[in-house]
């Protein structure tokens, strides 16, 4: 199971994105291929080139980006390893999140019209396309915009042809419903995992309207007080599979909801290819409740 094997990418069906773009179930998140605290460029460039190739080769069709990741590092790294892009190749990216500077915590989103076409334009120019196929809204907590507003401003730049499908990240079930007032929304992601659930909501609404969600950190697993409570559920699991407890995680994903779209993020070849290979992980229903039932509390994002 932990064998170096692309047959495992549409084991357990597609996603399909806005109705016309269709992806294997298990996407990258491209966010590591980034300097110390995700900030500045990848040390190893070469090495974040032929693991971004070994991607695709691999038979990845969602990459997962943002203009903050670097910021603009990951998104011309992207570039440089992929264009000209394979046609079926999705990549995602967003925009309205900002960072002060290399201090991971100095961050803050901006949402008003000006900056959020500016983000569009130079992801585009960045990426070198003519259109972005999935963009998200980074976050929907800019104070100098509605949240509202912030979507008019994506369905105008869809409407102008420079974004397909638009997207929300870390939003509430409450924001999503807003926002589909105002125009479609293809895609939400959120942090979800076997021990974070703060998407659980907004699975369940994007269950309801049929809408891919990508849970992000979708494989990681707790290290505090509770890594050995999440550990006692988890090990005998791979042990059984001759998998990794990563592995378990992101199958526990694809079998939590047909919609999931997790994009686990690595620099390291061949944890890729074990990321790939857990969608032909297949758990009994008993298996997945227990690994469900280690979270209780999952809270409310109203
Ligand atoms: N929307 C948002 O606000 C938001 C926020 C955060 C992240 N994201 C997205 O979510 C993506 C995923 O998050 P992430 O990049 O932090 O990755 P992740 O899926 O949370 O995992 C990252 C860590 O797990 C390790 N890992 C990955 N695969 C493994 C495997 N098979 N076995 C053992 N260890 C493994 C990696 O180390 P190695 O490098 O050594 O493999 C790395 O330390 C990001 O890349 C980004 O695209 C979105």
């Amino acid at each position: 199971m932990t064998s170096n094997s692309n047959r495992g990418v549409h084991a357990l069906g597609t996603v399909t994105i806005g109705g016309d773009l269709v992806v294997g179930r298990i996407g990258f998140g491209a966010m590591q291929l980034t300097g110390p605290k995700v900030w500045g460029e990848y040390p190893d460039r070469d090495g974040g080139i032929a693991l971004l190739k070994e991607v695709v080769e691999a038979g990845i069709k969602f990459i997962d980006t943002a203009d903050v990741y670097g910021p603009h590092t990951n998104e011309i790294l992207i570039h440089d390893a992929l264009h000209p892009y394979p046609d079926d190749l999705v990549i995602a990216t967003k925009g309205g999140f900002v960072r002060g500077g290399p201090d991971y915590k100095d961050w803050d989103a901006v949402g008003n019209r000006v900056y959020l076409r500016q983000c569009v334009y130079t992801s585009l120019r960045r990426l070198d396309l003519d259109r972005i196929d999935l963009y998200y809204l980074h976050a929907p907590t800019a104070s100098d915009a509605p949240f509202e507003q912030q979507v008019e401003t994506l369905a105008e730049l869809q409407q102008e042809g420079l974004i397909r499908h638009i997207g929300l990240s870390n939003l509430t079930a409450a924001q999503l419903r807003a926002a589909q007032t105002i125009v479609d929304i293809a895609a939400v992601t959120a942090h979800y995992n076997v021990g974070v659930r703060i998407g659980a909501e907004l699975l369940d609404a994007a269950e309801r309207v049929g809408i891919p969600f990508s849970p992000w950190h979708p494989a990681a697993i707790p290290r505090d007080h509770t890594a050995a409570r999440f550990k006692s559920v988890l090990q005998p699991i791979a042990n059984k599979y001759g998998a990794t407890v990563q592995q378990i995680a992101l199958a526990w994903q694809l079998h939590r909801s047909h919609i999931m779209l997790p994009i686990p993020g690595t620099t390291n070849i061949a944890h890729m290819a074990e990321n790939v290979a857990a969608a032909s992980v297949s758990l009994t229903l008993t298996e997945v409740e227990a690994i469900t039932n280690l979270v209780t509390d999952v809270g409310s994002d109203k």
